[in-house]
């Protein structure tokens, strides 16, 4: 592909496009964030290094608040959801109707996880020797109770993490000392104040094991600086260069306009070409596409996704800005995990160690779709691809297991190269890559490095 050079200042700034857009735009999307980050290097030892890794169970993973499901995945009492974070396992349990609860996975008496994969249950028995407590972990049954006369019930309550929810998110907290969740989110409710994600629900959960270190796979995703040479069949309706990155205390943000062809495009499109090449990426038939006379691609799009979720979900977007129904609004919570604001791009993503593999990692992709909050569904089952598989093999997905295997394929390399590195650090853009550079001092904080 040819693509051409330009400036930073000959480009369409997002901001510019969200002044066109024909509805009301929600005013947080106006704020730019940026400071001077500095351009300092990362060692790739951090990427597969095992004390690494170690150090990220202790100072990280069992401090930091982490989302560990949806509510809808556990709508019933006795629903509840196996978490693995490391080698850490957490049952996250709705305890009763309006109570969520969270237990280490493991029975105190000989330690055996007390269940391996999410269900439900009316009490946690252990397959071992059957102890027994009730949902809200208290202990109700130990077989023989007269060979233990020395366990007291009340310390035999199983040990339980914080738990608290946001948005339709249950996240989780090994430290009871933590401060509150919303403490901890910082100005991200602010800001989802006018993304209300409690209307939605879990539509498609796919997820994967990623040949790569949990941070290399995040990293994947935290900028579009790569799609001109990974994804060159976006480029038709993707404002890749034009993309707005901000930057808070902890957490960050991206928007990427579509509908708007890249700057690295060698020709210039007309608004017909490019509302049909982003109603052919979502699936749409391009011959059904007219932008009438003196319209936008973007107005048009935004309209066509309004009438998409009308017909489909009876839920009426009419008010909802042409940003919120086709841009990528991509925010990132530290340290792992990616809500998309606005309903036309609703994807999540969540990035995990495997196990204790720094080499290896799990993506969870989902897709919310908008409901009515009174009648949220429960959420589709996860759909696990094996590691060797294709994304493409989850057409739930759409065109998008396309571009997450180009991101793959990458992700293998990168997790090889960074090994044999004929150099002390890798390199970082100084905006396009401003929220890695941005995630990594807040990561070496957090660590204490
Ligand atoms: S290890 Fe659980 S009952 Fe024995
Ligand atoms: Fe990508």
């Amino acid at each position: 592909m040819t693509t051409i050079n330009f400036t930073k200042q000959e480009m369409q700034t997002v901001q510019e496009l969200l002044r066109e857009d024909t509805r009301p735009v929600p005013p947080v999307l106006f704020e730019q964030s940026m400071t001077d980050l500095g351009t300092a290097e990362i060692l790739p030892k951090v990427f597969f290094d095992k004390d690494y890794h170690d150090l990220e169970v202790e100072k990280l993973w069992k401090k930091v608040w982490q989302w560990a499901c949806r509510e809808e995945d556990i709508p019933e009492v006795g629903d509840h959801v196996v978490y693995d974070i490391a080698d850490l396992s957490v049952l996250v349990v709705r305890s009763a109707t309006n109570e969520i609860r969270a237990f280490y996975n493991a029975c105190l008496h000989r330690g055996t996880q007390l269940r391996a994969t999410s269900g439900k249950v009316q009490a946690f028995r252990c397959p071992f020797h059957g102890w027994t407590w009730k949902l809200d972990g208290t202990l109700a049954h130990i077989p023989c109770r007269w060979d233990f006369e020395h366990v007291d019930n009340d310390a035999f309550r199983l040990p339980e993490l914080k738990v608290a929810t946001w948005q339709g998110f249950v996240f989780i907290n090994f430290d009871l000392n933590c401060e509150p969740l919303e403490v901890y989110l910082e100005n991200i409710p602010e800001h989802f104040k006018h993304f209300p994600l409690e209307n939605h629900f879990t539509a498609v959960h796919v997820a994967k094991v990623m040949p790569a270190n949990w941070k290399v796979t995040l990293e994947a995703f935290m900028e579009a600086y790569h799609s001109v040479t990974t994804h060159p069949q976006i480029l038709t309706f993707t404002g890749d260069a034009n993309s707005q990155y901000d930057v808070y205390g902890r957490h960050n943000r991206m928007i990427t306009p579509f509908a708007v062809q890249s700057p690295h495009l060698g020709i210039q499109l007309d608004q017909q070409a490019l509302a049909e090449a982003i109603a052919k990426f979502g699936g749409g038939d391009p011959a059904m596409v007219q932008v009438p006379e003196g319209m936008t691609a973007r107005a048009y799009a935004a309209q066509a996704a309004r009438q998409r979720i009308q017909e489909n979900l009876n839920i009426d977007c009419s008010a909802l800005s042409d940003t919120e129904m086709i841009d990528a609004i991509q925010y990132f919570i530290f340290p792992n995990f990616m809500p998309w604001a606005g309903v036309g791009a609703p994807l999540q993503f969540r990035f995990r160690p495997n196990g204790n593999d720094p080499n290896s990692s799990i993506m969870d992709v989902l897709l919310l779709q908008p409901c009515r909050p009174e009648m949220r569904p429960p959420s589709a089952k996860a759909h696990w691809l094996t590691p060797e598989e294709s994304w493409t093999n989850a057409p739930e997905l759409g065109g998008l297991g396309r571009v997450f295997d180009q991101d793959t394929s990458n992700l293998r390399r990168i997790q090889q190269g960074l090994k044999t590195f004929g150099k002390r650090s890798i390199t970082l853009g100084k905006y396009q890559e401003s929220r890695i550079q941005h995630f990594h001092q807040i990561l070496e904080r957090q660590l204490a490095l």
